[in-house]
């Protein structure tokens, strides 16, 4: 493996991992992820950003082969999908300097058992000179840690961005095409980054002053369209909701799967465009990537014992930790002698500052009158998309 290109003395040391297929024990990569490190190099010094997750760590020294010396090692984020090969870069390269915020130190101390004594610490704001190279160190935090920074080296006008901007997908390209990067930017924005969108929104105007050539994160492709991406992350981060609403459904005998039917139908008549996910065959990723832009949130699930289907209780839980921009919600269902569903999930939502829309919840298997019902509550969602922008 030979350190690509990507401007005058910048490099790429993107680290695939085609066959991994998921993240935190929790989060799908239908597409891989990538763990990216760059090597910047000045006429005095070199630096290496960031490192890779320690299961592929024989690849980072692939790359590094050549490298005599590294001088510093830039450390964005703690988190061990790039910093966990820290400790073995220190033990090649001695003499190197770990450059990195006050709080980040203190995580890499906790989670990788650093000596104090191998760090520098850099102020929001504070330049080191490669020679020839400036970097300028970025604060950003919250995406999606409290210590991340980025880091702009003014001479090659390159943001290295951390998770910020990243994508999971195990590519050989080294720059982002957009219609390929969009969908897994999509993904990785809503799994990681949708609980933090004031955060990225005073992140996207703190970044407006510099003048970016390159982004450079710290998963997927290198963006050469700075423009394309931060105005997508605008669009999920700020934008109003679209006129959408996903139905997030599980049904057990067919009574909750004929009302959620009966919802869609009259929902995509009036106009609206409709989501509609089982949650039987549940992808975390694709649940949490259709919230991104939805305006309305229905929750449909039969009654097991006195409680929502636990699968229910699951994307209503994933729902309520990422924290959509949602405007409406509310919650379908049926029941065979009782039971609290609706109440249970209305418990388990409380960050999604959301209007809720007077639930159905019906006894066995539809009547019309129990169908007029859910024709009147996808009348009332429609109306209330009224003003919101086109989906699309
Ligand atoms: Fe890719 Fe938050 O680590």
């Amino acid at each position: 493996m030979k350190p690509e290109k990507i401007t005058t003395d910048v490099y790429s040391l993107r680290v695939n991992h085609f066959n991994r297929r998921l993240f935190d024990s929790l989060i799908p990569l239908p597409e891989g992820t990538s763990y990216n490190a760059y090597l910047v190099k000045g006429t005095e010094k070199t630096a290496l950003f960031d490192s890779a997750d320690p299961e592929k760590a024989a690849v980072l020294f692939e790359y590094l082969k050549d490298e005599k010396k590294i001088d510093y090692v830039i450390a964005h984020h703690a988190e061990q999908d790039h910093s966990g090969s820290i400790p073995l870069v220190l033990e090649r390269y001695p003499e190197a300097k770990v450059v990195t915020n006050p709080k980040c130190k203190e995580f890499l101390m906790t989670h990788l058992h650093l000596p104090a004594d191998k760090f520098i610490e850099v102020k929001d704001g504070e330049t080191l000179s490669l020679g020839g190279k400036t970097l300028e160190f970025v604060y950003l935090p919250w995406v999606h840690w409290p210590e991340t920074m980025g880091t702009y080296l003014r001479e090659e006008k390159v943001l290295f961005s951390c998770d910020f901007f990243g994508s999971h997908l195990a590519t050989s390209s080294l720059f982002s095409e957009e219609h390929i990067v969009y969908e897994p930017m999509k993904r990785y924005f809503a799994e990681i980054m949708m609980p933090f969108r004031s955060n990225i929104k005073a992140h996207l105007e703190k970044l407006a002053k510099y003048d970016i050539a390159y982004i450079c994160p710290s998963h997927g492709p290198v963006h050469a369209n700075p423009k394309f991406i931060m105005d997508i992350y605008r669009d999920w981060a700020v934008s109003e909701p679209r006129n959408k609403a996903v139905v997030a459904y599980i049904s057990m005998h067919g009574s909750t799967y004929m009302l959620v039917n009966r919802l869609v139908s009259r929902l995509q008549e009036a106009g609206v465009c409709v989501e509609k996910l089982n949650l039987d065959q549940m992808d975390e990723g694709r649940v949490a990537m259709s919230l991104v832009d939805a305006a309305t949130i229905v929750i449909g699930t039969p009654t097991v014992l006195t409680g929502p289907h636990p699968k229910a209780v699951y994307a209503a839980h994933l729902a309520n930790l990422l924290r959509p921009k949602a405007r409406f919600v509310s919650v379908i269902g049926s029941f065979g002698w009782g039971g609290r569903a609706v109440e249970t999930i209305a418990g388990l939502i409380p960050n999604i500052k959301a209007e809720v829309l007077k639930p159905v919840m019906i006894k066995g298997m539809p009547t019309e009158a129990d169908l007029a019902q859910i024709d009147e509550l996808a009348a009332l969602i429609a109306e209330k998309h009224k003003s919101l922008p086109a989906c699309g």
